[in-house]
C-alpha cells in the first residue's frame, strides 16, 4: 500500500488497483481528499499494470459529502467536478465500493464510477436540500439518468436516505455485496468487468429516462403543487427541481452548467447559511464542557412513567419504540385505561398509513405495563414523573418514589415550569434528580430540554444525554428557571402577541406576519390548538383578558369549534366577526388608543424580546451556548430552519439593531424591555451571539 497523501492509498492486487479513502470520522471530500483522490486516479490510469480500479473508503462510511466546513471559504486545491472528471474519464473500468452512508458530493463521486458494488445496510443519498443547497457535483444531472425523473425529484428534494436493496432495484447500484465482504465483492466485480471486456458505462451519456420525461412539464408542475406546503419558505428545493428540468431539457452540459449557477447562488444566501449552522449545532448541543464523553452513565433497562396523561403516554411511547420496557403508573383505573387506550390508538393509526405492522403495535403495546402502584416501580432504572403541573403534587410524588425505588435510579421530572430544584429537595437522592421536559406530542416532536438542577450529578446528565439519542431526540441541557429556555422566550412573544392586539392588531394579522416569517402557525392559531382554557376556570374568570372573554362564551379553542378564530368541519381556521367585535368591545372598554400597526413592527416586537430573553438565559449560565438555544426552538416551536434560530437570526440582522428597538420599546412601554447586558455588551463590541464561547 502506498500513501498518495495522508488521506489517500493506492495499492493493487493482481491488476485490481484500489484507492482507500482514510479521512475519518466521515470522509467528506475536503481539499486533502481531493488533491489525493485525483492523483491516485491518474497514477492508477498510468499504470500499466493496472486493468481496473476500486475505489473503497475506510472507517464507519463511504464518503458522506463535501466538507461543509469548507463552504463559504475560498476555494482550495483542485475542485470537485474536476475530481469527477478524472474519475468518469479514467480508461479502465472504476468500481465505487460503497458502505455506511454514500451521501452527497459522496453519491455524486459514486455516479461517476462506471459500476458501484454496496453491501445491504448501505444507505445512498443527496441530501443537500437539508443544508439549503442542492446536489452541486452533477447529482441533479446523474441521478435522473438512472433512476428516473420522479423518483429523482423525490430523492433530492426530500434528502432521504435510500436504503441499498432500494437502490439496486433502481439500478443506481449494479451489485449488492455479502455484509462485511465488499472489499473482496468489489475486487470481484472488477475483475469480471475486466474479464468480460465489460464498457466503461458513463451515466452522462444514458439518457433515455430524460428524454422519456421531455415534453412533460406537467411532472413538474404536480410535484411543485402537491408539495407547496413542505417547501413553503426554503429556497432549495425549487432550486433542485429547475436543476432536473434542465437535466431533462438541456444536453448534459448545459444541465451542469444551470446546476453550478443555481448552486452558486444557494450558497452565497442566507438560507444555506442558517441551515448549515442548524446541522452543526445539532452536534454541538452533545458536548458538554463539565461532562466529558467518557463520564460513566447508568444502564438504564426499564423505566418508570408516573401519569398517563397527555404528556405521559407520550413520553411512554418513546421508550416502547426503542425497545425499552415502561410501567406507567396512574392514581385512578379510570384514568391508567384511558391513558393505555389513546397510547395504543396512536400505534393502530400509525400501523393505518403503513407505518408500522399490526405486530409491530402488539410489539409495543406489550412492553407498556400499567399499575395503580407506585411501588411497581421499584426496579425501575429511570422514573419519568409526568402528573398535574402543581408543586405539593410532584413533591409528593416524589417524597413517594425516593422511598419506593432502588438506590441509584435517577428520578425525573417533565414539569414545563417548576422549579427543579425544590422538587429535587423532596428526595434523599438530589444528585440523581434531572428534568426532562419532552414536548406535545411528545411521541413525535424531537426536542428534549434536559434540565440540570444544582446537584443533579455529571453521570446522571450523561445518562439522559445518551438515552436521548437512544429514542431520537435531540437534546439541549439547560438550567433551571422559570420555562428553562423555550417556554421562557416563548412566554415574551406570547405577552407581545396580545399586547399587539390591545394596541390595534388583529390575532389573524399577528399570525399571518409569523407564519410569512415562516412558524409553522402563529401563537393565537397555536393557542387556539392547545385550547384557551389551559389554566382557565369558569369560578375565577373575570372578564379580565380577551382569552377569559373567549373562555367565557365557550369559544376554548378548536375544540370547541371556536376560539380566537371560527372553524368549519376541516379544522380550517377563519377570521372571526364575533372575536373582532370582542376585541373592540374590550379595547374601548379599557380606553387604550388604537393605531394602525404595520407588518414589520409585529414581527419585531414578537421576535426581538424573544431574542433578548435568550441572550439573559446566555449570561445567567442557563444554556451552553447560543446555538443550543437555536437548537431548542428548531425542534421545539417550529422556528423556520433557513433562519437559523432566534439567536443565529438576531446576528444576522445585527444585534445593534435588536438593542436599539429594545431600547425604544423600553422608554416607551417599560422595563419589560430592558435589553440585556450582554445584548447591550455585543452590540457595544459589534459582536455576535456566535462569538461568545
Ligand atoms: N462535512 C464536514 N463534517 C461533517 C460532514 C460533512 N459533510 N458530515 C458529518 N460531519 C462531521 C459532523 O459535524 C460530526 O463532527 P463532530 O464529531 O465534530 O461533531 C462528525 O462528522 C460525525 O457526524 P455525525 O455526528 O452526524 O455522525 P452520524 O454517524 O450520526 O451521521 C452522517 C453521519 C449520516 C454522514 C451525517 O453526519 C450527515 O448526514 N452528514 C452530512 C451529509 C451531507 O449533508 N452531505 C452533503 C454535503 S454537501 C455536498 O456534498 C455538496 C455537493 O453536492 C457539492
Ligand atoms: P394531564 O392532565 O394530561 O396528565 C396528568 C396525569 O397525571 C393525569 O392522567 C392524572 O390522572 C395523573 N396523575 C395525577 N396525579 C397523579 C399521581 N399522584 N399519581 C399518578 N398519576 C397521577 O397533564 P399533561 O399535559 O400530561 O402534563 C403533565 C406534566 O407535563 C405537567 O407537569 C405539565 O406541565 C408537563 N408538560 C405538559 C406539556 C403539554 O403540552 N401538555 C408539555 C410539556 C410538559
Amino acid at each position: 500500500m502506498t500513501a498518495v497523501n495522508d488521506v489517500i492509498d493506492l495499492s493493487r492486487e493482481g491488476e485490481i488497483a484500489v484507492i482507500t479513502v482514510n479521512s475519518p470520522p466521515v470522509n467528506a471530500l475536503s481539499a486533502r481528499v481531493r488533491e489525493g483522490l485525483t492523483e491516485a486516479f491518474r497514477k492508477a490510469a498510468a499504470d500499466g499494470e493496472t486493468k481496473a480500479i476500486v475505489l473503497i473508503c475506510d472507517g464507519k462510511t463511504f464518503i458522506a459529502g463535501a466538507d461543509i466546513t469548507e463552504f463559504g471559504k475560498p476555494p482550495v486545491g483542485i475542485g470537485l467536478r474536476d475530481l469527477e472528471d478524472v474519475i468518469e474519464c479514467t480508461p479502465k473500468p472504476v468500481i465505487a465500493a460503497l458502505h455506511g452512508t454514500a451521501l452527497g458530493g459522496g453519491l455524486e463521486v459514486a455516479l461517476c464510477a462506471h459500476y458501484r458494488v454496496a453491501v445491504p445496510s448501505t444507505k445512498c443519498g443527496l441530501p443537500e436540500v437539508n443544508i439549503g443547497l442542492l446536489p452541486g457535483a452533477g447529482g441533479t444531472q446523474r441521478l435522473p439518468r438512472i433512476v428516473g425523473v420522479e423518483m429523482a425529484l423525490d430523492m433530492i428534494t426530500s434528502g432521504r436516505h435510500v436504503p441499498a436493496n432500494q437502490c439496486a432495484a433502481m439500478g443506481l447500484i449494479d451489485e449488492l455485496a455479502p455484509e462485511g465482504r465488499l472489499r473482496e465483492a468489489a475486487l470481484a466485480f472488477a475483475r469480471k468487468a475486466v474479464a468480460e471486456t465489460r464498457p466503461l458505462r458513463k451515466v452522462r451519456d444514458s439518457n433515455a429516462k430524460v428524454e422519456a420525461a421531455r415534453g412533460h412539464p406537467e411532472i413538474f408542475a404536480n410535484f411543485r403543487k402537491a408539495n407547496a406546503r413542505r417547501f413553503r419558505g426554503f429556497k432549495a428545493p425549487e432550486a433542485c427541481i429547475q436543476c432536473i428540468e434542465a437535466a431533462v431539457n438541456l444536453p448534459f452540459d448545459e444541465g451542469m452548467k444551470r446546476e453550478r449557477e443555481l448552486f452558486v447562488e444557494l450558497q452565497k444566501g442566507s438560507q444555506s447559511k442558517a441551515q448549515q449552522y442548524a446541522f452543526f449545532a445539532e452536534r454541538e448541543v452533545w458536548k458538554i464542557p463539565d461532562v466529558p464523553v467518557d463520564t460513566p452513565t447508568v444502564p438504564v433497562n426499564r423505566v418508570g412513567i408516573v401519569g398517563a396523561g397527555t404528556m405521559g403516554g407520550g413520553i411512554a411511547m418513546n421508550f416502547a419504540n426503542a425497545g425499552i420496557p415502561v410501567t406507567i403508573v396512574e392514581a385512578k383505573p379510570e384514568a391508567l385505561e384511558r391513558g393505555l387506550s389513546v397510547i395504543r390508538r396512536n400505534y393502530v393509526n400509525t400501523a393505518r398509513k403503513g407505518r408500522m405492522t399490526g405486530g409491530d403495535v402488539e410489539k409495543r403495546m406489550e412492553l407498556l405495563k400499567g399499575s395503580l402502584t407506585l411501588d411497581d416501580l421499584a426496579n425501575c432504572d429511570l422514573i419519568i414523573e409526568a402528573v398535574f403541573e402543581n408543586m405539593d403534587i410532584k413533591k409528593d410524588v416524589f417524597r413517594k418514589l425516593d422511598a419506593i425505588v432502588k438506590p441509584g435510579a435517577i428520578l425525573a421530572t417533565n414539569t414545563s415550569y417548576l422549579d427543579t430544584n425544590e422538587i429535587a429537595r423532596a428526595t434523599q437522592r438530589p444528585e440523581f434528580v434531572i428534568g426532562l421536559h419532552f414536548f406535545s406530542p411528545a411521541n413525535v416532536m424531537r426536542l428534549l430540554e434536559v434540565v440540570r438542577a444544582d446537584k443533579t450529578a455529571n453521570p446522571v446528565i450523561a445518562t439522559a444525554m445518551q438515552l436521548a439519542k437512544r429514542i431520537g431526540k435531540i437534546a439541549v441541557l439547560v438550567g433551571v428557571g422559570y420555562g428553562f429556555a423555550g417556554n421562557r422566550m416563548l412566554a415574551q412573544r406570547q405577552r407581545e402577541a396580545n399586547r399587539l392586539v390591545l394596541e390595534g392588531a388583529m390575532p389573524w394579522d399577528v399570525d399571518r406576519v409569523l407564519t410569512e416569517f415562516g412558524f409553522p402557525m402563529g401563537p393565537f392559531q397555536m393557542s387556539d390548538l392547545a385550547g384557551l382554557d389551559l389554566g382557565w376556570s369558569k369560578e375565577t374568570s373575570k372578564s379580565s383578558t380577551i382569552r377569559e372573554v373567549l373562555c367565557e362564551m365557550d369559544r376554548r379553542g378548536q375544540k370547541t369549534g371556536a376560539g380566537f378564530y371560527d372553524y368549519d368541519e376541516n379544522r380550517t381556521p377563519k377570521p372571526s366577526p364575533i372575536t373582532a367585535k370582542i376585541i373592540e368591545d374590550f379595547r374601548a372598554r379599557s380606553g387604550a388608543a388604537v393605531r394602525q400597526i404595520s407588518d414589520e413592527e409585529i414581527l419585531e416586537r414578537c421576535i426581538y424580546p424573544m431574542i433578548n430573553e435568550g441572550a439573559k438565559i446566555l449570561e445567567e449560565g442557563k444554556a451552553i451556548r447560543a446555538s443550543d438555544i437555536d437548537v431548542v426552538w428548531l425542534n421545539g416551536y417550529g422556528w423556520p430552519r433557513y433562519r437559523g434560530g432566534p439567536m443565529w437570526y438576531g446576528d444576522f440582522i445585527g444585534l445593534d439593531k435588536v438593542l436599539a428597538r429594545m431600547r425604544e420599546w423600553q422608554s416607551q412601554m417599560g422595563d419589560e424591555f430592558k435589553a440585556s447586558a450582554l445584548l447591550e455588551r455585543l452590540a457595544a463590541e459589534h459582536r455576535t451571539f456566535g462569538d461568545v464561547k
